[in-house]
């Protein structure tokens, strides 16, 4: 029982009442005592974005407990996992010089970087005050795991900016860190949280970090296929920051294209030059990079539906299916 459409409104369906919820919880009653932190907060989670981390959550605890209401203790962790991402790509922001996010003005371009480094702060702070209400050690365990990965992840990104010596371990573990944790988190506390059977929770967490993974995997192939518009940031980032993401890998692979990209790739750790962007962005299109790329993670995504053949039909777990198939498609 798979939902086939496309369309994620539709996906979430099932959960749209709880995210409207948890959002007004995001706008509304995250009040830090200063007025000017209160209105960066406001403003950042007006802005939108999918969602995704707590849609998940949602989805989860509904199809692993069709009986009962979500409660409070679902709302926290939903609320955990947006603040931990929400502050991750502002501190991400700053850290990447960005000014536009989901097609509008990033925190930084706003205001300086010392109240938008502490807004990101405050949000890590409340994610941690939610863990205590939360008062589960395990699920406080899980996201303390998420933060030291994210920050894992973002570092071994930074040291290896302009490298074209990569090797696949590197860009797996550097991805699920970066990625692929939050996300698992995200998918698997619900299933700690209702102390689910130990082969339920190890479902729901293959399901997670192959969802992760594919989900940056479509993230950097969007980089070099997409445009700014569509996407509501800037594309052609990831080469121009010197990130080596999974396209470049395979095409670094091919002795057709390898030295001239190491070379285009050299002239770039050098000085921005568009053109040079622009020629490499040509290359992945004409070799097989991209579809590599693309099947890589449609393999991740079968993975992770598969792993999910345990729950009980329901709703919920169709939109799980259909959410995975969302996120190869997606274009944004
Ligand atoms: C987006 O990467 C960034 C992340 C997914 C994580 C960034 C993590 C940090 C800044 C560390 C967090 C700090 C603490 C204290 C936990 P990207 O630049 O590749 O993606 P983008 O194109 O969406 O910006
Ligand atoms: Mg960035």
């Amino acid at each position: 029982m798979q939902v086939k459409s496309q369309n994620l409104s539709e996906i979430l369906l099932p959960v749209q009442a709880e995210i409207n919820t948890l959002d007004s919880r995001l706008i509304n009653e995250i009040s830090p005592s200063s007025r000017a932190l209160c209105t960066i907060l406001q403003e950042i989670f007006k802005a939108g974005g999918k969602r995704l981390r707590p849609a998940l959550t949602f989805l989860f605890a509904k199809a692993l407990e069709p009986s009962k209401p979500v409660s409070e203790p679902i709302y926290l962790i939903s609320e955990i996992s947006e603040l931990i991402h929400t502050a991750s790509l502002v501190h991400d922001d700053i850290i990447d010089n960005s000014f536009l996010r989901r097609g509008k003005p990033t925190a930084n371009s706003k205001w300086d970087n010392a109240i938008t480094v502490i807004s990101g702060d405050f949000m890590f702070a409340r994610a941690a005050v939610n863990l205590g209400k939360l008062g589960v050690n395990e699920i406080t365990s899980l996201f303390a795991q998420v933060l030291e990965d994210l920050c894992d992840g973002e570092i071994r990104q930074v040291e290896k900016k302009f490298s074209t010596d990569l090797d696949w371990d590197y860009y797996y573990s550097k991805s699920h860190k970066k990625t692929g944790s939050l996300i698992q988190a995200a998918c698997v506390a619900p299933a700690i949280y209702y102390q689910c059977d130990p082969a339920v929770i190890q479902s729901c967490l293959v399901f997670g970090k192959n969802l992760g993974l594919a989900f940056q995997i479509i993230d950097d192939i969007l980089d070099f296929n997409s445009t700014t518009e569509v996407m509501g940031k800037p594309a052609l980032c990831d080469l121009r920051e010197g990130n080596i993401t999974i396209p470049l890998l395979y095409a670094l692979e091919d002795s057709r294209y390898s030295v001239e990209l190491k070379q285009k790739i050299e002239l770039l750790s050098n000085s921005l030059d568009i053109s040079v962007l622009e020629e490499v962005s040509m290359i992945l299109k004409e070799s097989s990079a991209i579809d590599k790329s693309f099947q890589k993670a449609q393999e991740l995504i079968n993975t992770a539906i598969e792993a999910i053949n345990i729950l009980p039909e329901s709703l919920e777990k169709s939109s799980l299916l259909a959410l995975a198939d969302f996120i190869i498609s997606r274009d944004q």
